[in-house]
């Protein structure tokens, strides 16, 4: 085999190994999303998203456990990004949830998504 060729091919195996972005990730940056999370979603959501925060014990619903690996499994980026931005009536949910589209824009949303998708993890 010639010298280029296996250059070449050693690029692809590389490329082939590298981890693939997939979802979120991909859109939104996730630490940029945990200052927002800490700021705006911790009280109820809890610091680590188990849905343990200071103002949870006081709702019904609960507020879900965003850690909750089995549950968030089910739940896409587009659903994530939409109760985000129009709350929990938006996707049939409790309007103890609400909109945050008033407050975060849509980049800084997917940047949430990101960070709450590391939650669990
Ligand atoms: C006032 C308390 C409160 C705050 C603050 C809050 N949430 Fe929620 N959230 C809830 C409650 C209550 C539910 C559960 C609604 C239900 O199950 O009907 C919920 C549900 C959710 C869900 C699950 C939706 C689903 O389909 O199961 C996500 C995701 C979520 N919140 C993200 C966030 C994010 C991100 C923030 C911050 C930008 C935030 N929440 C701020 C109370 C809150």
């Amino acid at each position: 085999m010639k010298r280029a060729q296996t250059v070449t091919l050693i690029l692809l195996v590389l490329m082939a190994a590298a981890p693939s972005q997939s979802g979120a990730a991909g859109k939104g940056d996730p630490k940029a999303g945990k200052a927002k999370y800490d700021l705006l979603c911790s009280s109820c959501h809890g610091t680590t998203g188990k849905g343990d925060g200071p103002a949870a014990a006081a709702l019904n619903p609960k507020p879900r456990s965003l850690a909750d690996v089995q549950y968030m499994k089910g739940l896409t980026d587009d659903h994530l990004f939409k109760v985000i931005k129009d709350g929990g009536p938006a996707v049939g949910k409790s309007p103890l949830m609400a909109p945050w589209g008033g407050q975060l824009k849509d980049p800084e949303i997917w940047d949430v998504v990101a960070y709450i998708r590391t939650l669990g993890k």
